[in-house]
C-alpha cells in the first residue's frame, strides 16, 4: 500500500483569509504532508472510501453508474470537511468513482470544492447565504445548487435570475418534517409550493427533508416522517412541480428504509466506513454495516521512553499513580490534535500490535501510555489512535465507536474532531 501525498488543489493556496470574491472564505490552512516533522498524522484509506461507496449503492440496489429510474443515485455528504478526512481529495476519489453528487453544509465548502476542480452537482444543505442572502451569486457562480427553506430566498433567487438575465436557477426545497431543526413547516407547504410554480425564473429540481430517527429500533418515528414528505412530494406534483431529484435518507435511512430512498439518498458516515447504527443491526442490516471498512487511522510513534517506580505519579494533577514500577511511552498526540482530554486514564491505543492503556491526564500535545505489558516497546514504535494495528503481538484495534461510547458522544464526533493540525495522508491500496 503507498503512502501519498494528498492530491492538490489546481489554484487558489490554501490558508489566509483572501476577499478576493464578494463572500469572505474562509480557508483554514491545513497542515499539509510535506510540513510533517512529527510522526503523527491521519492516514486515509481511499480504496475504503471506493468499497463503502460500493456497499451503499448495493445496499440502495445500484448496480453501475448510469441513472436508471427507480433506483436512487448516491450524493455523498462531505461536510466539516468530510467527516474530518480532507475534502478535495475525498471529492476527487468519490467523483471517479461515479458518485451522483456531493452535499456540503456551508457555501464556502461547496466552493472549496469547486476550487479543487469537482465537477459533479454540489448541494448546498445549510441554506444559510449570508445577509440580504448575497452568497446565492456566489452560489450561482461555483455552479452550487442552494437548499432553500423560506419564501425570502426563494424571492432572492429569481431577483437574481432577472438582474442577470439567466435562465431559470435551481434550487431544492427543504421541508421539515419531524426534525424541527431547518426546513419550511409542513404548514407552509401550500403556501411555498404555490410561491415556486407562480415564480418565474427559479426552478425546483429538488424537494428534501431529513430524517430524525433512523437509526432507531424504533421505525414509527421515521414512517411518520416519510409519510409527511409523500405528502409534501404529491402536493408538489398536483402544482405541477416535478422535483427531479426527492430526498431524505441519511446513512441509516439508506440502509434500513427501502421506503426513504427516493431519487436521492445522503449518506455521510457510512462513506467513511462508520456504521450509523448503534444498537445492533438487524439480521437483513448487519451485513451491509459490517462490510463498512474505516477510511480514517490516526497513528503517531514513541518519543519518549520512561520507567516509573512505584508509587510515582505521571502528568498534569498527578492523577495516576504506578502501582509497581512500570514503562512509560510518551506519544506526540493532545488534545488539540482531537485525542479529547476525556480519554485521560480510560481510553487506550495499539502498539506492536497490542492494547495499551492511556495513563495520567492527556494535554494539549502529548499523551503518556502504559507500556509495561508491551514486550520490546520501544522508541519510534508506531502507536495507532484510531484504527487497526497489525504488530509482532498480534493484531488490535480501537474504533471510533469504542471512543464515542467512552466519551458519551457519536463517531461522527470523533473522527470530525480530528484536527487540522494533524496532516491527512492519503493511501492507495
Ligand atoms: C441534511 C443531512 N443529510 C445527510 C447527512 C448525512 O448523515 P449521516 O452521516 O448520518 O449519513 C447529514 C449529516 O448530519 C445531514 O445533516
Amino acid at each position: 500500500m503507498a503512502v501519498s501525498s494528498p492530491p492538490q488543489p489546481p489554484s487558489r493556496p490554501e490558508g489566509g483569509d483572501e476577499d478576493d470574491d464578494n463572500v469572505r472564505v474562509l480557508r483554514p490552512r491545513r497542515a499539509a504532508p510535506a510540513d510533517a516533522i512529527r510522526p503523527t498524522r491521519a492516514e486515509i484509506n481511499l480504496g475504503h472510501l471506493r468499497h463503502n461507496l460500493r456497499v451503499m449503492e448495493r445496499a440502495v440496489g445500484r448496480t453501475g453508474r448510469a441513472s436508471s429510474p427507480g433506483i436512487p443515485e448516491i450524493w455523498g455528504v462531505l461536510k466539516a470537511d468530510a467527516y474530518g478526512h480532507g475534502a478535495p481529495a475525498v471529492a476527487r476519489t468519490l467523483e471517479r468513482a461515479g458518485i451522483g453528487g456531493l452535499c456540503v453544509a456551508l457555501l464556502e465548502e461547496g466552493l472549496e470544492l469547486r476550487a479543487a476542480g469537482i465537477t459533479v452537482p454540489i448541494l448546498v444543505m445549510g441554506g444559510y447565504y449570508g445577509p440580504h442572502h448575497r452568497g446565492l451569486e456566489e452560489a450561482l457562480e461555483g455552479r452550487l445548487t442552494p437548499v432553500l427553506y423560506h419564501a425570502e430566498q426563494i424571492e432572492a433567487l429569481a431577483r437574481l435570475a432577472r438582474d442577470r438575465d439567466a435562465g431559470p436557477l435551481a434550487f431544492h426545497l427543504k421541508f421539515d418534517t419531524g426534525m424541527a431543526r431547518l426546513g419550511a413547516s409542513r404548514h407552509a407547504a401550500d403556501e411555498l409550493l404555490g410561491l415556486v410554480s407562480h415564480t418565474q425564473g427559479v426552478a425546483m429540481t429538488g424537494l428534501m427533508s431529513h430524517l430524525a430517527c433512523a437509526d432507531s429500533s424504533d421505525a414509527e418515528p421515521t414512517l411518520a416522517q416519510l409519510r409527511l414528505f409523500e405528502s409534501i412530494v404529491r402536493a408538489a406534483k398536483a402544482r405541477g412541480l416535478a422535483p427531479r431529484h426527492c430526498h431524505v435518507a441519511n446513512s441509516a435511512g439508506a440502509i434500513a428504509f427501502a421506503a426513504s430512498r427516493f431519487d436521492a439518498v445522503r449518506p455521510g458516515i457510512a462513506l467513511y466506513g462508520v456504521s450509523p447504527f448503534e444498537a445492533p443491526p438487524t439480521e437483513q442490516i448487519e451485513p451491509i454495516a459490517s462490510d463498512l471498512r474505516p477510511v480514517m487511522r490516526v497513528r503517531s510513534e514513541i518519543v519518549a521512553l520512561r520507567t516509573v517506580a512505584d508509587g510515582e505519579r505521571v502528568g498534569y494533577g498527578h492523577t495516576w499513580r504506578a502501582e509497581g514500577e512500570r514503562r512509560i511511552a510518551t506519544i506526540p498526540m493532545g488534545y488539540a490534535d482531537g485525542l479529547s482530554r476525556a480519554l485521560s486514564n480510560r481510553g487506550h491505543v495499539v502498539v506492536r500490535g497490542r492494547r495499551a492503556p492511556i495513563v495520567g491526564i492527556v494535554s494539549m500535545d502529548l499523551t503518556t501510555v502504559d507500556v509495561t505489558d508491551i514486550p520490546g516497546a520501544a522508541l519510534g514504535d508506531e502507536v495507532v489512535f484510531l484504527g487497526t494495528q497489525d504488530g509482532p503481538l498480534g493484531s488490535a484495534q480501537v474504533t471510533s465507536e469504542e471512543i464515542a461510547k467512552l466519551l458519551g458522544t457519536i463517531p461522527w464526533e470523533v473522527v470530525t474532531s480530528i484536527s487540522r493540525r494533524v496532516p491527512r495522508f492519503y493511501r492507495e491500496p
